[in-house]
């Protein structure tokens, strides 16, 4: 009784998220000989520790702070960056779409500031293992910090400084995911690394790196199933007499191309190239 009630209490190290009444959100780590100095005054983290989660604290000014353990949204939008990061709303369709399971092998690249890497240490679970590759060996200390902050033990996750154009270690892994700019670059890395029935993932900004990964995986004999998505959210005002969109949104970040691993076409021969302009195949997609 005594430990699960510890759970929903801070203590020292834990991160929380500040919430003024005006919605400002601030993120700290708690130690109990630091304070958190706003505007609306000051507040001892020692004043946090001890206290349950979502309590309403006063600052020296007398304003009240809400304070919360910050959700995975919460950190990765506040992550401390060397890197562009996943949105939230694309790490979310990452790990459906991915198939990322509970003891997965996958291997990431490129490591960035390390947000994907959470989401996919978290979706894994302890039985499962996360290799990272990463060409830019000064982002891998930060990365590494902003991982354990969230995921203090990391046993499960190995860093690779490499190149995953050039080379993947690993052998039958279950899924390749790929956030560099030329993935096209690492598919017959991704090929000889995935296990039969194996997904590869690439997450593109632009529709014209979709085009050139969709080509070159249609083109290649151990890929099939080759599906691209992008991920649209639209939050929603809702208050008295006013229900609506929000005004601003993020229109956009990035698609989510998928395929899986089979056995080599006849021989080993490529499929033929799949042109939609001389059918109606760009109309027979589902409603
Ligand atoms: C957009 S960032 C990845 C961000 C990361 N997914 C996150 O959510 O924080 C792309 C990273 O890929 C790395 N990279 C680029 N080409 C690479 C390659 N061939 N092999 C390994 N890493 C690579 C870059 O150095 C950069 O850190």
């Amino acid at each position: 009784m005594e430990g699960q009630e510890s759970r929903h209490h801070f203590k020292e190290g834990d991160l929380a998220f500040l919430i003024d009444r005006k919605d400002r959100r601030y993120m700290v780590t708690l130690d109990a000989a630091k304070a958190f100095h706003t505007h609306v005054g000051l507040l001892q983290h020692a004043a946090i520790i001890g206290q349950e989660h979502g309590a309403r604290l006063t600052t020296t000014l007398g304003q009240t702070l809400l304070v919360l353990p910050p959700t995975l949204e919460d950190y990765i939008t506040n992550i401390p960056r060397a890197t562009q990061v996943i949105y939230p709303k694309d790490l979310g369709a990452i790990l459906v779409y991915g198939d990322i399971f509970p003891g997965a092998r996958v291997v990431e690249a490129g490591l960035g500031s390390g947000a994907l890497t959470i989401a996919l240490l978290r979706g894994v679970g302890p039985q499962g293992a996360v290799f990272s590759y990463e060409v830019r060996e000064d982002v891998v200390e930060r990365a590494r910090r902003n991982i354990q902050a969230v995921i203090p033990d990391v046993h499960n996750l190995t860093i690779r400084i490499g190149d995953v154009y050039q080379e993947i270690q690993e052998r039958d892994l279950d899924r390749v995911v790929l956030d560099l700019p030329e993935p096209w670059q690492a598919i017959p890395q991704a090929a000889e690394a995935l296990a039969p029935g194996g997904i590869l993932l690439a997450f593109l900004p632009t529709a014209l790196q979709v085009y050139e990964l969709g080509m070159a995986l249609q083109q290649h004999p151990s890929f099939d199933l080759v599906e691209s998505r992008e991920v649209i959210v639209r939050p929603w005002h809702v208050a008295h007499r006013s229900v609506r969109p929000v005004h601003r949104m993020v229109a956009h970040t990035g698609f989510i191309v998928t395929a899986r691993r089979c056995a080599p076409t006849r021989a080993g021969a490529p499929p033929p190239p799949k042109d939609a302009s001389s059918s109606n195949e760009d109309d027979a997609d589902e409603p």
